[in-house]
């Protein structure tokens, strides 16, 4: 169920008003039965164009009429001379698709997606999109490829960080208010840039974590949980989507016909056009499905693959494959249509260049607010003992400030910022001073040069400047590298001598304030007992800095839940909330510990159930976790009607109050268990969630209203069923909430 807070708005096209949706096509029929064959193949493809000037290649093909679109280039005067040769010089003057990828902001750079998606917040999560958009629209820029919504399972894979975690609903709401912050109110309005829900389909499932590799998804765990997340991205008008490099079930991605063509198309009616990833077309034969470049091109073609990104197998073969009979010309059409619909909403026949005039200019006010805003909201709070934080500005005469990225504008800004300018960006070191005004003093030592760095050089001034302070801050993390496309890792803790600079400070008996700055998530268990509090913030952007100063000095209460299970070693993983129960489920009573095994124990002696004997089988932390200065008391679950008939609406809800002593925010969270099911269910799914705003005292009614559509899933036929029979709902504060209550849904 989603609940009226939290809500996309699913189910609209996005279509300039102005243009009925058959004048529209009849726009593009007429387009099409002018174009030959070879302009035809030429809206199929894309060329890179990088940013030491326009290669002759390029400008020819614009020239010629045999170019659709281009990659990277950022420079409006360079786009605008590009756009005016298409649409005045080629024969039909079709206009450019002009692509960058604008993942989590342009010049203002929002947190990671991760840490927007730590913020489960649709509202700000599409503004900070919208804003990305009309930065990038001022320098030329008319199609974004994001957002990524791949469920995330694995924090090894370094594009977790792309990504807006593990959980379907949440990644499917996101993702769509991401699209409609892309988007806009219509795709032809100013500021508004067509996005790519990418990368279709699995490709969070990569083998160990290991970017690019092959995945295994089973038929039931890719319509209930890999698919969702797309489905609704095309719900939100989302105007493409990107196949992914990988191998799912020996089919590779972008030759896959069945979930291209089948589902996306057939089943969902998606009237956008498909992209393949960079030169993925190519790489079919690399995966050792086709034998040569043209076979290549005959299957992506004939999967559904309507453009090719950076790669010349179209260009190259699909003219041959027509002539041959062997791709049909209806199937070409058919692509280019599907093109040339996006270009015709985008507006792009109207008005290809960009007028720089009339844009938003860059990082204004809005900008830095909104990037403020998504930092501020998406911060976790994971450990906070003996109210360690907040930090009382009145009563401190000095913070020390250490570690590697406590000062540094580029690392904050995370990965895929090629366009963020981290002169813009303000610091955690930057904003603690800024907090200090005179009253305290703030020392800084970095203690290393980098978060990779081994070098103890740097640990004795550091270990200094904690003993003369009260307390120390420790900004430390991941930087920006170490995560992102083909940056995975196969150790995910710390990295460098950070836990052993933690150890260090902690030695001198000052408060320890972590503050973690990453891609992903950590395994912490080496430095979380050192430590009395630790803030999570991603790499937070922008404005990471005055976000996180404002929340360690409790301006603002943390109110960030995580978007993902943090594991407690990476032998855990793949570890993630909404698994399934087994026929032999662990619990505290079934399970033993490596070090309490005797010598000759026999075999059945260790409880028989699915754990590993050298580490419990919950969690660091659990998805939906996340600590508030605030503390927030959930009692009296209730359901409206326990036996519900399939057509009856049932309405959980429970009192939730702030027991605490300042304004918060919570985001309290619905969960549902389907207890028997046609295929196994999970032992929990999130059905809907709310961020509750309550001053100290204050209580207020928490509801969900959850129809039969809410609760159904793809079985055995892979039919969308929902099956009637008891359900257990849970609401709390994470997926480890204990409120319970069920209900027994009649047919
Ligand atoms: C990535 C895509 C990205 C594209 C264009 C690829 O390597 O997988 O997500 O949009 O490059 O830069």
């Amino acid at each position: 169920m989603r609940n009226t807070k939290t809500s996309p708005q699913i189910g609209k096209k996005l279509v300039d008003s102005n243009q009925t949706e058959q004048a529209l096509e009849d726009r593009v029929q007429a387009l099409l039965a002018q174009m030959t064959l070879a302009e035809k193949i030429g809206q199929m493809c894309q060329l890179n164009v990088g940013d030491q000037g326009v290669p002759d290649e390029v400008a020819q093909r614009v020239r010629g009429g045999t170019l659709g679109s281009i990659i990277n280039v950022v420079d409006v005067d360079a786009v605008n001379a590009l756009q005016r040769t298409a649409v005045h010089d080629s024969r039909l003057g079709i206009p450019l698709l002009v692509g960058r990828d604008v993942i989590h902001g342009f010049k203002t750079v929002m947190p990671i997606p991760l840490g927007q998606a730590a913020s489960w917040n649709p509202d700000v999560v599409r503004e900070g999109a919208r804003i990305a958009a009309s930065e990038a629209a001022s320098h030329g820029i008319n199609w974004t490829f994001a957002p990524m919504v791949d469920i995330a399972r694995d924090p090894r894979w370094g594009r977790i960080a792309e990504s807006l975690g593990e959980d379907p609903m949440l990644s499917s709401t996101l993702g769509a208010a991401m699209v409609e912050g892309f988007q806009g109110r219509a795709l032809a309005a100013a500021g508004a840039i067509a996005a790519c829900a990418k990368h279709f389909v699995g490709y969070g499932a990569a083998e160990s974590g290991r970017d690019y590799a092959t995945t295994n998804v089973p038929e039931n765990e890719l319509h209930n949980v890999h698919l969702r997340p797309f489905h609704a991205a095309v719900d939100a008008g989302v105007a493409s989507l990107m196949t992914s490099f990988s191998d799912i079930d020996g089919v590779p991605a972008t030759a896959n016909a069945r979930l291209v063509n089948g589902v996306l198309r057939d089943a969902w009616g998606f009237d956008g056009f498909v992209v393949s990833d960079w030169d993925s077309i190519r790489q079919l034969a690399i995966h050792g499905l086709t034998a040569d470049d043209r076979e290549s091109a005959y299957e992506a073609a004939q999967a559904g693959v309507d453009m090719e990104m950076q790669g010349d197998a179209y260009f190259e073969h699909l003219h041959s494959l027509v002539d041959a009979g062997e791709v049909a010309l209806g199937q070409v059409d058919q692509a280019v249509a599907n093109i040339l619909r996006v270009k015709f909403r985008l507006g792009l026949f109207e008005q290809a260049t960009t007028d720089t005039a009339t844009l938003r200019p860059i990082a204004d006010s809005d900008a830095r607010k909104a990037a403020y805003q998504v930092a501020l909201q998406g911060s976790v709070l994971l450990k906070n003992d003996g109210g360690a934080l907040p930090l009382n500005s009145n009563s401190l005469k000095s913070i020390a400030v250490i570690g590697p990225l406590a000062d540094d504008p580029y690392e904050q800004m995370g990965t895929w910022v090629f366009d963020g300018d981290a002169a813009l960006s303000v610091t955690p070191l930057q904003s603690l001073r800024d907090a200090a005004q005179g009253k305290f003093d703030v020392l800084y030592a970095p203690g290393l040069d980098s978060a990779r760095s081994r070098d103890h050089g740097g640990f004795e001034a550091a270990v200094k400047l904690a003993e003369q302070a009260d307390a120390a801050v420790l900004v430390i993390g991941e930087d920006a590298i170490l995560s992102g496309e083909a940056h995975s890792r196969a150790d995910i803790c710390l990295p460098g001598a950070q836990a052993e600079l933690v150890r260090r400070v902690r030695g001198t008996g000052k408060p320890v304030i972590a503050v973690v700055m990453a891609g992903r998530p950590l395994t912490l268990g080496n430095i979380l007992d050192q430590v009395d509090a630790l803030l999570y913030a991603w790499h937070p952007g922008t404005m990471g800095g005055p976000a996180i100063a404002d929340l360690l000095f409790g301006v603002v209460s943390p109110s960030g839940k995580l978007p993902v299970t943090f594991p407690r070693v990476v032998g855990q993983i793949p570890l993630y909330y909404n698994h399934k129960n087994t026929g032999k489920p662990p619990s505290d009573d079934t399970i033993a510990h490596i070090d309490d095994i005797d010598a000759r124990a026999p075999q059945t002696s260790l409880g028989m159930t699915a754990f590993h004997l050298d580490v419990h089988f919950s969690p660091q932390f659990p998805f939906g976790f996340g600590l508030s200065y605030a503390s927030f008391r959930y009692s009296d679950i209730s359901v409206s009607n326990p036996n519900p008939a399939m057509h009856e609406p049932v309405v959980i809800s429970c009192q939730l109050e702030n027991t605490g002593a300042v304004s918060a925010e919570e985001v309290a969270q619905l969960y549902v268990r389907d207890v028997v099911g046609n295929v196994t269910r999970p032992v929990r799914e999130l059905k809907g969630w709310q961020r509750v705003r309550l001053r100290p005292g204050e209580s207020t009614t928490v509801e969900f209203t959850l129809l039969a559509d809410d609760l159904a899933f793809y079985g055995r036929d892979l039919k969308l069923r929902t099956e009637p029979g008891e359900f257990h709902a849970w609401i709390g504060g994470s997926s480890a909430a204990e409120l319970q209550t069920q209900f027994c849904l009649h047919a």
